[in-house]
């Protein structure tokens, strides 16, 4: 069968070559379809539209499936710990327990923030948003270091150490941004403590008694980063990368990713889903009224943390965490009504036409924030918890660009609606 496609344009006919994934996914290579025709495609939202080949993850929206560098993400969710998969995801193999050691220790060596980053902390008011905080303060933390002031693209020796000074840091800027939106003094990371429990530690210990770490909550919030920690080209990664494209520095390309994710569309999906659950509580509604509402377009309601642009399947990232709630409100004794609002509507919704047509599952997003609550994580810190899980698939996906020897700057085309050819007017002769 010819792996090549014919395109009929204006009485002529182009032959196209076309490539296929590993996992047998086919592209139409369209790189010189400008040069040789003249046109070019359009995709609105870039549905039908890849920016890149990569190594790093594969989904399979139809199947459901989900696979870091081919391992599963179920028997990831099971064996493994975040630190152990951002280790996969970054470097493409599962660590030797020496690799592990060598990253755990950059970990702890870089979790420090220059301290004059408090006085940044401290200019912002106590109602910031903690995704703006965090954005702004990955820039700031870069402006400490002259090699990524004066990043070397590709050339950078210490690039391990920038991934781990990122992902560290990230930890300790979120935590920070916590304690300046409840007016309290920031809580320094402990040598001592893992990855996920120094974060609940700098969180929530105070300067005279170290925070209770149960591990049952420690485990639910480390299996809710692995679970986030990479998605292919979804929206943030792609912003990650076209900023990456420029040869911008790893910090700079990330700080953007944290804005992209932030939209309720994306990662703040999953405070939207439950200051949602909130108010059909509040409302005393079974849920069949939202439902109602956001079937219909022009109510301005969408059932957030439903479908997806790739999953047309049950997430099987939703279906990990919707198990994990179960487990962890048992453990912690915890009864909240918003998860039994939240399969009350996931039940419903699962047999309404409108969401069986369109394929509308529940996402990462719809159980996520049970769980966050039920560990006292406050709604505000949600997408800021998306942030620091995803950071492995940006830095990866950065990575992937970088050593990338054909790498271009990412620049796409537009066909222009507007005014043909125009004149200016002088301000005395305008209506
Ligand atoms: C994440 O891309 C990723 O990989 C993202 C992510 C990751 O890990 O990085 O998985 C994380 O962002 C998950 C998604 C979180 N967002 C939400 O939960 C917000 C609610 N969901 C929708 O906004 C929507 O489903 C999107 C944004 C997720 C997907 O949007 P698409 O692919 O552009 O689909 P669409 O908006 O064109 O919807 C198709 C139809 C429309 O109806 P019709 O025009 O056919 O009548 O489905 C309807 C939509 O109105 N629809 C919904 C709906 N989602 C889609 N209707 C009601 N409620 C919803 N949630």
């Amino acid at each position: 069968m010819s792996n090549q496609a014919k395109l009929e344009l204006d009485g002529k006919t182009y032959v196209l070559p076309t490539l296929t994934g590993s996992e047998n996914e086919k592209a139409v290579d369209i790189s010189a379809l400008r040069a040789n025709t003249g046109y070019i495609t359009i995709d609105d939202g870039y549905g039908n539209t890849g920016s890149c080949t990569s190594n790093i993850t594969f989904i399979d929206g139809d199947q459901g499936i989900l696979r870091y560098r081919g391992i599963p993400i179920e028997e990831l969710a099971e064996k493994s710990n975040f630190v152990e998969t951002a280790f996969l995801i970054i470097y493409g193999e599962l660590p030797t327990r020496a690799q592990l050691k060598w990253f755990s220790d950059l970990f702890t060596a870089n979790q420090y923030l220059h301290e004059d980053m408090t006085y940044h902390f401290q200019g912002f008011p106590s109602g910031a948003h903690p995704m703006a905080i965090l954005s702004a303060m990955i820039n700031a933390a870069s402006c400490y270091d002259e090699d990524l002031m004066h990043w070397q693209w590709g050339k950078n020796q210490q690039f391990d150490i920038y991934v781990a000074r990122l992902l560290s840091q990230v930890r300790t800027i979120a935590a920070y941004s916590y304690r300046k939106s409840k007016g309290l003094p920031p809580i320094y990371p402990k040598q001592s403590y893992k990855y996920t429990a120094n974060l609940l530690h700098m969180m929530f210990s105070n300067p005279y008694e170290d925070f209770e770490l149960k591990p049952e909550v420690v485990k639910a919030l480390d299996l809710i980063f692995l679970l986030h920690a990479d998605h292919e080209q979804n929206c943030s990664t792609s912003t990650v990368r076209m900023v990456a494209s420029s040869q911008a520095n790893l910090f700079a390309s990330c700080a953007a990713g944290v804005c992209a994710l932030w939209g309720p569309l994306h990662g703040g999906a999953n405070q939207a889903v439950i200051e949602m659950l909130q108010q059909i509580h509040k409302e005393g509604d079974d849920g069949s009224k939202f439902i109602t509402a956001a079937k219909d377009r022009n109510s301005g309601k969408k059932l957030m943390g439903f479908g997806h642009r790739v999953y047309k399947n049950y997430d099987p990232r939703a279906k990990i965490i919707k198990k994990a709630c179960d487990e962890v409100l048992l453990k912690l004794n915890i009864n909240d009504p918003l998860l039994d609002i939240a399969k009350r509507l996931e039940e419903a919704a699962l047999k309404d036409p409108y969401f069986v047509e369109r394929k509308l599952y529940p996402n990462v997003d719809f159980y996520s924030g049970i769980i966050m609550r039920a560990i006292g994580i406050p709604v505000e810190m949600f997408t800021v918890m998306f942030a620091i899980g995803r950071m492995p698939g940006w830095i990866a996906n950065y990575k992937e660009i970088m050593e990338e020897p054909k790498s271009r700057i990412y620049r796409p085309r537009q066909i222009y609606t507007g005014h043909t050819l125009n004149h200016y007017v002088p301000l005395e002769d305008r209506k």
